[in-house]
């Protein structure tokens, strides 16, 4: 990294940005982890006195926001506006210090998308190519992969997405499905030819493999793109046919930029912006011959790592723009070691959070398990209230819960003229070069365990003074001054280092303190001869309860979501799976095989059918909405199953005793057998 070269008295212009997440949903608290993980960065770099900028946005195109809009009925401008909006919100309720927050359809993004699209143009790197896709005839557009579904030509799993099988985990084309439909429309889609533009990524080999073996990338990243390299590097399709949610692309009618060619250009227009509105030379971070006068940064998810480590890099280069200094790829967020799940609740809105617990818990949690690697992260819950309890509030709290008290009842809140303890105070001081470094190399996880191990000895220290015997002794009063001026340095020096972690913690510290924003410099100079102010407490433990009703309503999120029909993971907005429920749930239900004795017309229904069922001597009414599918007298004699313990229900015609399984897409539904087949009126259906 170049930039542990220079030395701290060098300021450093620094651009800083994340991935922009996608605007057809709430963010969640997978999405803080890069947020949070730059966040902090960011924040160290500017309590070091660094010139930082830090910026972000929204990723505002593509398919799923265009359809999403229009299941809402509202335009996608409205759409993406609305969620900027939120995202925003929910940003700052976690700290997020962005120093500007663009979204993706902005003209200056436009403008910038178009400008590198025609050097590139220009320059020879952009071909056409013809080729063929599935395209869906009722809704007139072609059909992204995740749009196609079928059965799994392998294993025959039916309702598979058009690029691989989640049965048995075979990867195909979207041509080998079996029976395909379009997700939009449930007809088979056509095939049908289009003119797409390319971008041509082979014309940079040199330079990526040069980029590779830089150390921008983690280990772990740079063996990923030896991978690539040895597949053979494929030029990438930049273009998408209309219908589509995107900025036009100039000289070519109809065919749009795919979202992801103008998402990270995204990131220069962001930062334009903030030039804009500052004054602020955006030419001299982003030329190619002016790249050594500043340092370019991006946080990603290890999801999106071919889009920032091939085509990125690439398209900077070929229109003359300068590479980043770093691509820092995280992991993935599990919550109790699984997957985020909506039916457990584990699928966790930021929103949701911020109304049950404070921001602070978790940032320091994510801090802690955070290193430098692309290695998945753990939200264990139980875990999260146990380290926030005994780190922050029963180590640094502490420590000036214990302090405070004595100096500002008996000292008039004046802290002594020497310290105790000149040798914690060189331990503190002594750790920052080490700490610093952690910050730097984003080994957040070891900088909050040296930070603890400082707490740890400030508590001791505190332990072994005893400054509460001491107060009983009117000859030991200067005694207990020092020992609480030693232990409340002991407490800023903490706060200085969790800054880039805690902001609002550390800001309330700083009014007790009675001083200025504390800054990295503050280290050296102990406070003393100095009034602080009366203590008041500066966090609460996690209770069991807030986890609890978090869970709980990230349940009634998915509810909720249901309804509302734009699903932060499901844009088509199927029915979803309803709530899990376990094994003695499914075993209350006991499904029988039934004769159909008698159908019947119900007069004034429009729907239903009277059956009346035979269990195999023991006789039901049951009233079945199937009447569209069937007249009375086919059913009669036929078995279908029944859910034969299902509580009788009071309709408007009658008393219905259980309900008939019925399947299918509204035609013929009802689940009919063969009395042939030797299923028995009453036989348990296991
Ligand atoms: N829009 C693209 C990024 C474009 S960047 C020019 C995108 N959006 S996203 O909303 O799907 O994700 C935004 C970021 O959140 C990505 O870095 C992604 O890796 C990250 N995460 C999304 N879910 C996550 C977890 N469950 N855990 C950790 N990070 C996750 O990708
Ligand atoms: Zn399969």
């Amino acid at each position: 990294m170049p930039n542990l070269k220079k030395t701290c008295a060098e300021t450093r212009k620094i651009l800083v940005t994340n991935a922009l997440p996608y605007a057809n949903g709430p963010l969640h608290l997978g999405h803080m982890v890069g947020f949070m993980q730059a966040d902090i960065w960011v924040r160290f770099q500017k309590l070091r006195g660094h010139q930082v900028t830090y910026v972000g946005g929204d990723d505002q195109h593509g398919t799923p926001i265009m359809l999403g809009a229009e299941k809402k009925g509202i335009s996608a401008e409205q759409l993406v506006a609305e969620i900027e909006e939120s995202h925003k919100t929910s940003l700052a309720g976690f700290g997020i210090g962005f120093d500007n927050y663009t979204g993706t359809h902005h003209a200056e993004n436009e403008a910038l998308v178009k400008e590198i699209y025609l050097t590139l143009r220009e320059r020879g790197h952009i071909e056409v190519k013809t080729i063929k896709q599935a395209f869906d005839e009722e809704k007139g557009m072609f059909l992204p992969d995740r749009y196609v579904k079928g059965t799994c030509p392998k294993c025959k799993a039916a309702d598979q997405y058009g690029d691989n099988c989640e049965v048995c985990g075979t990867t195909y084309d979207t041509t080998d499905l079996i029976d395909p439909y379009s997700v939009l429309s449930g007809k088979p889609p056509i095939e049908k030819e289009s003119d797409h533009y390319f971008f041509k990524v082979s014309d940079f080999k040199d330079m990526l493999t040069q980029w590779k073996d830089s150390d921008a990338l983690q280990p772990e990243i740079a063996n990923k793109l030896t991978e690539w390299f040895e597949a053979g590097i494929i030029d990438w399709d930049i273009s998408r046919d209309k219908p589509y949610w995107g900025f036009e692309i100039p000289d070519a009618p109809g065919k749009y930029f795919y979202v992801w060619l103008d998402a990270p250009i995204g990131y220069m227009a962001s930062h334009k912006v903030h030039c804009n509105a500052t004054q602020d030379d955006w030419a001299s971070y982003w030329l190619a011959d002016k790249s050594d006068e500043s340092e370019l940064y991006h946080f990603i998810g290890k999801d999106i790592v071919r889009f920032h480590t091939l085509f990125w890099p690439a398209m900077l280069e070929a229109a003359g723009y300068r590479r980043p200094n770093g691509v820092f790829v995280h992991g993935f967020l599990t919550v109790d070691g699984a997957k985020m799940s909506k039916s457990r609740g584990t699928f966790v809105m930021a929103d949701t959070y911020l109304k049950h617990l404070s921001p602070e818990y978790l940032r320091y949690y994510y801090a802690a398990k955070l290193g430098n690697n692309v290695v998945d992260m753990d939200l264990n819950l139980e875990d999260f209230a146990a380290r926030v309890n005994s780190d922050l509030v029963g180590k640094v709290v502490n420590i000036a819960s214990r302090c405070a008290g004595f100096i500002v009842k008996r000292f008039d809140g004046q802290l002594a003229n020497k310290s105790a303890a000149p040798e914690l105070h060189d331990d503190f001081v002594n750790a920052s070069q080490s700490i610093a470094q952690r910050y730097e190399k984003r080994e957040f996880s070891q900088a909050m365990r040296e930070i603890m191990a400082l707490a740890d000895k400030a508590n001791q220290f505190i332990d072994e003074h005893k400054p509460w015997v001491l107060i009983k002794d009117e000859s030991k009063l200067d005694e207990v001054q020092e020992v609480c001026t030693a232990g409340i340095n002991a407490f800023r020096s903490l706060c200085i280092y969790l800054k880039p972690v805690l902001p609002e913690l550390v800001a309330q510290a700083e009014s007790f303190l009675n001083v200025a924003e504390l800054t990295w410099g503050d280290l050296e100079q102990p406070l003393t001869d100095h009034t602080i102010n009366k203590f008041k407490p500066l966090m609460t433990r996690i209770e069991k309860d807030s986890i609890d009703a978090m869970i709980e309503e990230s349940k009634k999120d998915l509810a909720n979501e249901e309804k509302s029909n734009i699903a932060a993971d499901s844009p088509l907005g199927q029915d979803p799976i309803s709530d899990e429920i376990n094994f003695d749930d499914f075993a209350k239900i006991d499904l029988r095989v039934a004769k159909i004795i008698k159908a019947e017309h119900v007069d004034g229904a429009d729907k239903l059918l009277q059956l009346t069922l035979d269990l195999g001597g023991d006789t039901r009414n049951v009233f079945a909405g199937i009447k569209s599918a069937y007249q009375p007298h086919e059913l009669e004699g036929k078995l279908t199953v029944m859910v034969a313990n299902l509580a009788p229900r009071k309709m408007r015609f009658g008393m219905s005793e259980g309900m008939v399984l019925a399947a299918g897409p509204g035609g013929s539904e009802l689940y009919i057998l063969n009395p042939e087949d030797g299923a028995q009126p009453g036989m348990r259906v296991k």
